[in-house]
């Protein structure tokens, strides 16, 4: 029997978990979106609260000669990897712990590129049909908010996240699993789409151009060192002093001026060293860009901080060491605690949308699910989380 109200499940019957909710129960996960597939275990207790990666898997497409992701590419590379990736981690689960079928599939739904999300999707429903269990679409977004409380249960309600990936640069707010408020976001393309396309024009080449431009800079001690060549470089740091847009992030700004430099100083014609330096001013522009604009929604409205102790930071870009040590330097005396996913778990994994499918499910008792005729969603918004999710709930 579905009566209940998904609404009032997710604020009335949260964390009264009853008997049957407090057993021990296996998620099978699957993460799609963009151009990674990745299948996950995880074994949960939702007593203790503890939770075990039994298997992580991950397949990456390889779009280096391409030169960025084609989404007919991601496509035919899901439908191509995932039936085997979940065949390799339901054998190892049941070959080393005795059942390969799980109590709940988690998948994500949205946002993302709807043919990738259809493939995850539409192997999820089969799978929940097959083996009789309930499956949650889960908002990809909040899979990357929620992933640092897995290990770490410091992170407490309410904190901020600045989400910083290849799709999405936003600030949120979030009061509980299910509400959150966005307070900044990008007002063209994301962190890490700018510091790939920016590590593209300069030369730099890979599947993930932002990491490599974090590793190619790592021994660059000054980036804004003086240099003849690379002066002439002008990086801006849109919308600072504008009113319109002024809670924004903006980051096509960035590309502009990079391309304008190459035009008048061609790659071949600088040193070495000048090239390094290039591209360590690059990633600190952006990288500082981030900083200034959070700076001023905290001078803005300083009683949306007053409570959150927390700072999370995730996503792709959340790896880079230089990025946490400007968070860490510029918000010390705002949070007392900055928390980061592993380092494997910051980029696109199964894992993460395991973890907030189980969240989810703990919060509302266990009586929630998706109905089979979900649809993926290539735009979702963090704040629609519960309008959007139209779950059935279950008594
Ligand atoms: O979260 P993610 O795997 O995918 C999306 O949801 O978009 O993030 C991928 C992005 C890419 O733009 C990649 O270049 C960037 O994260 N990235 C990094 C680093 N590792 C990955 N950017 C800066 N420094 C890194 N170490
Ligand atoms: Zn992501």
């Amino acid at each position: 029997m579905f009566a209940t109200p998904f609404s009032v499940c997710a604020r009335g019957a949260s964390r009264q978990i009853n008997a049957t909710a407090r057993r021990l129960y296996q998620v099978l996960a699957i993460e799609t979106s963009c151009d990674d597939t990745s299948v996950a275990w995880l074994d949960h207790n939702p007593r203790s609260q503890r939770c075990h990666v039994l298997q992580n898997a991950k397949v990456t497409l390889d779009s280096v000669a391409q030169g960025g992701i084609v989404p007919t590419q991601a496509h035919e590379h899901h439908q191509g990897q995932l039936a085997s990736l979940v065949k390799q981690v339901t054998t190892t689960v049941r070959d080393s712990y005795g059942s390969g079928r799980p109590d709940l599939i988690c998948v994500t739904r949205g946002p993302g590129m709807m043919g990738s999300l259809s493939v995850g999707l539409n192997v999820a429903k089969g799978l929940s049909v097959a083996w009789d269990v309930p499956f949650i679409g889960v908002n990809h977004m909040l899979g990357h908010l929620l992933v640092p409380r897995l290990n770490d249960k410091d992170v407490q309600w309410p904190f901020v996240s600045l989400l910083v990936s290849g799709g999405h640069c936003i600030l949120v707010r979030s009061t509980s699993v299910f509400d959150h408020t966005i307070l900044e976001e990008s007002i063209d393309i994301a962190a890490g789409d700018a510091l790939d396309k920016c590590g593209r024009e300069i030369g730099l080449r890979g599947i993930m151009i932002g990491k490599e431009l974090d590793r190619y800079t790592q021994d660059v001690l000054d980036p804004w060192k003086e240099d003849s060549v690379v002066d002439d470089i002008k990086l801006p740091n849109p919308l600072t002093g504008t009113k319109k847009h002024k809670l924004g992030f903006s980051f096509a700004a960035f590309i502009t001026s990079v391309k304008e430099f190459i035009k008048l100083h061609p790659i071949e014609t600088l040193t070495a060293e000048q090239h390094k330096l290039l591209a360590a001013r690059i990633e600190d522009a952006i990288l500082e860009h981030i900083v200034t604009k959070i700076g001023h929604v905290v001078e803005g409205s300083p009683e949306l901080f007053k409570e959150c102790r927390s700072l999370v930071c995730s996503g792709g870009v959340s790896a880079n060491s230089k990025l946490r040590l400007k968070l860490e330097k510029r918000f010390s005396s705002i949070f007392s605690k900055f928390h980061y996913p592993p380092l494997d778990l910051c980029t696109d994994n199964a894992v993460m949308i395991g973890w907030a499918g189980i969240e989810m499910y703990d919060e509302c008792n266990h009586h929630i699910a998706s109905d089979l005729d979900v649809l993926p969603l290539r735009k979702w918004s963090l704040e629609d989380i519960v309008a959007v999710s139209n779950f059935r709930t279950s008594k």
